[in-house]
């Protein structure tokens, strides 16, 4: 009676843990067990190859059953269970694809999806529980330079963020969709790395501003961002000499050490990669006089002068909006094209989704429209594969974000370059109550 109560008891308040004392134990058999006769009532089943069936009526033996796709493998994970098929003759991975909800249903899970890994062999990953309502990230992730962990999939595995791979990427969502904590989940990541951080927040500083001893660079308004990207436009093409430099092509130079990128210059020469940082990026493209329309241009067309030719010289944009279509003016879609990875939060409308998934998962669009509104920071990505899947990065608050910048402090470079605009780290002077009209008065 106790274990059973006990059981329970975690499995109402404590999935995770449940999954880890009982219900991955329970779970296995259930799929060992059952696995035919569900493969069977699933239809992922093939009638058996016609010399069994001549054998059989031969020497007069029951016809053979129809056969279940073979387990190679079943392995427990943190979150569920991972189980390897091998597809009989006349199968293919869409078949079990179309099955992962009847497998679902079958086997109790709470997410079954599937993948090929090579040809006749399909990896089916099963949760166990929902792991995206309370976001626990594994204590061991595969941290590489430029690549870190930053949410956690639907099926149980990491997404991470990796900027060798994916140098620039957009995330959009509407207001209260979790953007700005997806961001924050980035920096804290990034901090601990050898890299230089460079922010642009619009909302007067208020995201970004609080993690600024860690960043190299920061700007909270239009016109210090239009002078700090043309410094980024700058330090660039400073980057590119240096390459050229680096260079020194002749003849019997074999091919692996011409450096084309800062990456393969030796590491004593090699510039710090900078990873920029936009907040609220429709406020960089919006004008309502004409100075302000030319500095709009300038901003726009050094964001994609970075967006273009900036990986090379290992500088990586990720950029966070609630909209970022070509209402916003010329020179948005161009922009747009160039940023490969894309996230989308909750959108309230289907035009905000086609802006990230339109042009390359449009079965993505639906998904993100979709999401729920009470649970802030689930988000559709896109994957290398041009498939997509749904995160939820951890509840990172600004106090832990706060405290993981301020250790790394000491790792944030000093761009000659960025110089100007490197954050003041005085404690800002109170604003005079006065100002605020809405400060309720005291007595
Ligand atoms: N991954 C998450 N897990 C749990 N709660 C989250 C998560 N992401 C966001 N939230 C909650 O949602 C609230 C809003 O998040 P956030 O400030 O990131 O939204 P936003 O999209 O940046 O909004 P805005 O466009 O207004 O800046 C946060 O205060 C937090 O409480
Ligand atoms: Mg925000």
């Amino acid at each position: 009676m106790l274990v059973v109560a006990a059981a329970g008891l975690l499995w109402w308040r404590r999935p995770a843990w449940y999954w880890l004392t009982f219900g991955v134990v329970l779970a296995g058999l259930r799929v060992l067990v059952r696995c035919a006769s569900v493969m069977d009532a699933c239809g992922l089943t093939v009638s058996p190859s016609r010399w069994r069936l001549t054998l059989a009526r031969a020497t007069n033996r029951p016809l053979p059953r129809p056969r279940a796709p073979r387990i190679l493998r079943l392995r427990p994970t943190r979150t569920g269970l991972v189980l390897r098929l091998k597809l009989r003759p006349g199968q293919d991975v869409f078949d079990v694809a179309a099955s992962c909800d009847r497998l679902r249903h079958s086997f109790a899970m709470y997410g079954v999806t599937s993948r090929e890994l090579r040809s006749g062999v399909v990896e089916v990953r099963m949760t166990g529980y929902d792991v995206l309502k309370r976001v626990q990230m594994p204590i061991k992730v595969d941290t590489r330079p430029m690549r870190v962990p930053v949410a956690l999939r639907e099926d149980g595995a990491v997404h991470y963020r990796d900027y060798r791979a994916v140098p620039h990427a957009l995330t959009l969502g509407a207001t209260e969709s979790g953007k700005s904590v997806y961001q924050r989940n980035l920096v804290a990541a990034l901090a601990p790395q050898r890299v230089a951080l460079v922010g642009i927040d619009c909302k007067q500083g208020v995201e970004l501003f609080p993690l600024a001893r860690r960043f190299s660079a920061l700007a909270d308004n239009q016109d210090t961002a239009a002078e700090l990207l043309d410094a980024l436009v700058s330090h660039m093409q400073d980057v590119y000499q240096l390459i050229r430099a680096e260079q020194q092509i002749t003849a019997d130079v074999p091919d692996a050490e011409i450096a084309a990128d800062i990456w393969d210059l030796p590491e004593d020469l090699r510039p710090v990669p900078i990873v920029v940082l936009v907040d609220e990026v429709a406020e960089l493209a919006l004008f309502a006089t004409k100075e302000e329309e030319k500095r709009r241009d300038r901003i726009i067309t050094a964001l994609a002068r970075l967006a273009q030719l900036g990986r090379a010289a290992g500088i990586c944009l990720e950029i966070c909006g609630q909209r970022f279509g070509s209402e916003l003016g010329k020179g948005i879609t161009t922009l747009r094209a160039q940023l490969t990875g894309r996230t989308a939060h909750r959108v309230n409308d289907e035009s905000s989704a086609n802006m990230t998934f339109g042009d390359i998962a449009p079965d993505a669009v639906l998904a993100a429209i979709q999401l729920p509104t009470d649970m802030p920071g689930i988000a559709i990505t896109g994957d290398s594969t041009g498939g997509w899947a749904r995160i939820r990065a951890p509840h990172t608050s600004l106090r832990q974000a706060v405290n993981t910048c301020n250790r790394y402090a000491a790792l944030a470079p000093d761009l000659p370059a960025l110089a100007p605009f490197l954050p003041a780290l005085a404690i800002p002077t109170p604003v005079d109550a006065s100002a605020v009209e809405s400060i309720p008065a005291t007595a």
